[in-house]
């Protein structure tokens, strides 16, 4: 039986329907779109690139960027690969998980999430963070302070 797509999934399958080279470009639309790849997409995506459900899924879960689930309001993604571990990186995820409640890689805290990445490209102005997708570089803890302070809805006394 052919899976019915979710009408909000409809216009990205027919952009890239038909190819299986296709998977990463749509993964990464619906990702881009929606925050995450709901799994109840993956039989019609899988239906629409003639792949198998293995393969799809295989595909969302081989690649850390990929979320099954929607974000928290803020992600915040500190560097743990070399050059920033090397350079406070370790102490700024201890004072990350400090500040925000939540532990590296678990459950947000307060809408605030603390995920672990392995290298921004930022290597020579190590260490680097993103919050909500934006780059730093040469993050201090009083700079995370401070960038933190400046997410929209922090800034505005909305904590969820
Ligand atoms: S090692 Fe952290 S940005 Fe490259």
């Amino acid at each position: 039986m052919v899976p019915t797509p979710h009408a909000a999934l409809v216009p990205l399958l027919a952009r890239h329907a038909g190819h299986a080279h296709e998977l990463l470009p749509l993964l990464h639309a619906l990702q881009d779109r929606d925050g995450y790849v709901d799994p109840a997409h993956v039989p019609a995506i899988a239906d629409a690139l003639n792949l198998s459900r293995a393969e799809v899924h295989g595909v969302i879960t081989f690649y850390h960027h990929f979320r099954s689930a929607p974000p928290p309001r803020t992600v915040v993604q500190i560097c743990r690969a070399e050059a920033c571990r090397s350079r406070g990186g370790e102490a700024l995820v201890a004072h990350a998980e400090a500040c925000t409640g939540a532990r590296i890689d678990g459950e947000p805290c307060h809408g605030i999430g603390v995920e672990s990445v392995y290298c921004l490209g930022q290597c020579a102005l190590s260490p680097a963070v993103t919050i909500n997708g934006d780059l730093h570089a040469r993050v201090s803890p009083a700079r995370f302070d401070a960038l933190l302070a400046l997410v929209p809805e922090r800034k505005e006394g909305r904590h969820v």
